[in-house]
């Protein structure tokens, strides 16, 4: 059983997770991720980590509220436990002095690309992080991502805050004004990291992603989370989350993610 230490709305619709566990918090790296279930017959909820504190022993998640399950997370309160909350799950994504890294996030992924860019920047690389949202309301964590990169970009879908756009737009004005980008990161949801490496293509900038397929154990056995990357099938859970963008199969990932979406409906119209 992992204690909450803290559960908050950060914006509309997405959740902050502090749990204790300083087994994970002692091994845990940037790309890793957990694995929740909040009962005995809750279906698992994967989650990349978005912070950890080593000394205290506890692990930050950021989540959105999608369907059934994170809605009963978001219920979750300070002082609750939590059964099952396994990890570091995952290969960590790998942290070099490459130059200049342009840090990606939309979504969930704004809190999960922060230790990423951290780790970057201490690692002595200049960071640009690049974040997105629908409008200003729902932008989170920007002095975090301040404090941690040379520049911080932000795009907002109405043009409330920052430039009006996706990320991937911004990346375009980004790669025609930097000399060279060594490495992309981007972590969120599939449309954007899809968005991302078709902008960096033509340049051929090595541009990795955190995929987030349906998994079901988090550790090889079930083949729920397959893809296919550079022709090959990889399992995301123990080969990844993090792959090339440029070799992932985009179609077919799209359509597995879609195999599901009656019985995710019918499970939140039964509890409503
Ligand atoms: C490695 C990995 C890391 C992730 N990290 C985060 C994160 O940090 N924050 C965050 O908000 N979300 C993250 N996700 C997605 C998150 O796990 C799903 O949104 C969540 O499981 C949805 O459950 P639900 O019952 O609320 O929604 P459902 O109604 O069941 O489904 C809503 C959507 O979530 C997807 N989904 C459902 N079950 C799973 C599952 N077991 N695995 C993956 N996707 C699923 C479905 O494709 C669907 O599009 C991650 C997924 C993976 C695989
Ligand atoms: S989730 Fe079962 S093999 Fe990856």
């Amino acid at each position: 059983m992992n204690k909450i230490i803290e559960r908050k709305m950060l914006v509309p619709n997405i959740h902050l997770l502090t749990v204790e566990d300083p087994f994970i918090a002692r091994k845990i790296q940037p790309g890793h991720f957990v694995i929740v279930k909040l009962d005995e017959y809750g279906e698992r909820i994967p989650l990349t980590v978005a912070d950890w504190d080593r000394e205290q022993g506890t692990v930050t998640c950021v989540f959105m509220q999608v369907g059934r399950s994170s809605r009963k997370m978001a219920e979750l309160k300070k002082g609750d436990y939590i059964p099952t909350f396994v990890g570091p799950l995952g290969k960590m994504i790998e942290i070099k002095n490459y130059g200049t890294v342009v840090c990606v996030g939309g979504c969930y992924g704004i809190g999960s690309i922060y230790p990423v860019a951290r780790a970057m920047k201490s690692r002595g690389n200049k960071v640009i992080s690049v974040i997105e949202a629908r409008s200003s309301f729902l932008l989170y964590w920007e002095d975090k991502l301040s404090e941690v990169s040379d520049d911080l970009i932000i795009s907002t879908m109405d043009g409330s805050a920052g430039k009006k756009g996706h990320n991937s737009d911004r990346l375009k004005e980004i790669i025609l004004q930097e000399k060279t980008i060594d490495r992309i990161i981007s972590i969120g949801c599939t449309f954007m990291m899809y968005d991302v490496s078709e902008a960096t293509r033509a340049d051929q900038i090595k541009t990795i992603v955190s995929l987030n397929p349906v998994m079901v154990d988090g550790t090889g056995m079930c083949g729920a989370c397959r893809v296919e990357v550079g022709g090959e099938t990889k399992f995301a859970c123990v080969d990844g989350p993090d792959f090339d963008g440029h070799q992932i199969n985009w179609d077919l990932l799209l359509t597995r993610r879609r195999i599901y979406i009656k019985e995710e409906t019918n499970s939140e119209e039964i509890n409503h």
